[in-house]
């Protein structure tokens, strides 16, 4: 009796999630316990007296295990209802897994998918007993995309699709499932050794051009990318070469003067959304080391970071930062920070970034575009609430030339992370 109250007190407290229907079987539930107990109390302390009251005892000793049966089918019901329920809590947030049982899906999304058994059972260590395909769940609403691009040849050339695997990922899908097919390489020759590959121009025939509308790096320096690469692919003319070592305005921070703020800790750092790499060249100079992210947004950044022997990563902002906590002594951010939406959405990023960067580590905002004061004060506020040192701290109207002429709000700060106990 005490193991089966036992067991419903569990089902009632996973149930507190549920809603309405999961409270009318919590009731029928407790009243079913209610009951069981009941009977069993009346049956255990009626004393027997005579041949009467034995008879009595059997009856009611049958009826115990007819009742008994009834509380275990009801138990089995909660179990299928729990189900029912967590299926129901998965369609609600999205996180339904892929449905494999379609008839379009590409054979090798669900080989990839499969799930499978650890040969030697459960890992003592880590407690999983199976090895799971990674692969982000908003993948599903763009199933069809992603069996095409799940459609190739094991074994043979990839398609030409790095513009759909990109369309992907900006949908959500990402990590994408990895593939068995060879991509398309292109013979890297001219390029340059370190450090000469810091400021050399890169040749347009070692990068890949399908999908975009540019064909040259001298069509791409014709165009304002974003706010953080005009002309950004110019390692000769222009600004590009200037960045961070001269100063437009007093938007503008002097690398080797926010350096000197980190007195002397900074050794790793982190580029968010950062064009064709400059700030990670600047800092290479200074024999530190620089991650930029980046996607191919309309340009080859990727390539062209490699190509001058820094490191890309491809990872959009949508994406939690694949570093553990702490251990960046820097993180560099421009406009590229911006994700639109809701608050909260660019909270989810601040909250992540202050997770990458060690105490002590410098946040380095670099000419951010506030579209309006409304959008400024929010992200004071939102600076303010981490309570970060403001070692610098300058907000600034500059004229936008290639728009109108209008004045725009831009905020440029150097923050320091605190230790918080
Ligand atoms: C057992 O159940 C029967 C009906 O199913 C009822 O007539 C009888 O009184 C019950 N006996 C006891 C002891 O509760
Ligand atoms: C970078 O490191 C190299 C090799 O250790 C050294 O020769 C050079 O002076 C360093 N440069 C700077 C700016 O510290």
């Amino acid at each position: 009796m005490g193991s089966v109250s036992l067991k419903i007190g569990d089902g009632t407290a996973r149930f507190k999630r549920a809603t309405l229907c999961s409270s009318a079987v919590n009731l029928l539930m407790l009243f079913s316990v209610i009951t069981t107990n009941l009977f069993a109390l009346y049956a255990f302390t009626s004393s027997p007296k005579d041949q009467q009251t034995y008879h009595l005892l059997h009856h009611t000793q049958k009826n115990i295990s007819l009742i008994s049966e009834q509380v275990s089918l009801i138990l089995r019901e909660i179990d299928s209802s729990q189900k029912k329920l967590a299926q129901m809590e998965k369609e609600l947030l999205g996180y339904e897994s892929i449905d494999l049982s379609r008839s379009n899906v590409a054979h090798e999304l669900k080989l990839f998918l499969q799930h499978h058994q650890l040969p030697l059972g459960k890992d003592s260590r880590t407690g999983i007993t199976e090895m799971v395909a990674s692969v982000g769940h908003s993948c599903e609403k763009s199933a069809d995309l992603l069996s095409q691009y799940m459609n190739y040849k094991v074994s043979g050339p990839c398609p030409d699709d790095w513009s759909l695997a990109q369309k992907l990922i900006l949908r959500g899908c990402e990590p994408l499932p990895r593939r068995r097919c060879f991509a398309k390489t292109l013979p890297k020759v001219g390029l340059n050794p370190f450090p000469i590959s810091l400021w050399k121009p890169v040749s347009d025939k070692i990068v890949t051009w399908s999908g975009l509308g540019c064909k040259s790096f001298e069509c791409l320096n014709s165009k304002k990318l974003s706010r953080d690469c005009v002309g950004c692919f110019d390692l000769v003319n222009g600004f590009e070469n200037q960045r961070f070592v001269k100063a437009r305005g007093k938007n503008d921070f002097l690398i080797d003067d926010v350096l000197a703020l980190g007195s002397g800790g900074i050794r790793i750092g982190f580029d968010i959304g950062g064009g064709s790499g400059t700030f990670a060249a600047r800092m290479a100079e200074r024999n530190m080391t620089v991650i930029t992210n980046t996607l191919n947004i309309d340009a080859p950044f990727s390539e062209f970071i490699a190509a001058r022997g820094l490191f890309p990563l491809f990872l959009s902002l949508d994406h939690r930062f694949p570093f553990y906590d702490n251990v960046f002594d820097l993180v560099h951010a421009a406009s590229g920070l911006d994700v639109g939406g809701k608050p909260e959405k660019f909270e989810f990023v601040m909250f992540d970034i202050d997770r990458i960067l060690r105490p002590g580590g410098l946040f380095w905002l670099d000419n951010f575009y506030c579209s309006n004061e409304e959008k400024k004060r929010d992200l004071t506020r939102l600076i303010e609430r981490f309570g970060y040192k403001k070692l610098k701290w300058v907000v600034g109207d500059k004229v936008d030339a290639a728009a109108s002429g209008k004045s725009e709000v831009y905020l440029s700060a150097v923050l320091q992370k605190p230790v918080r106990v």
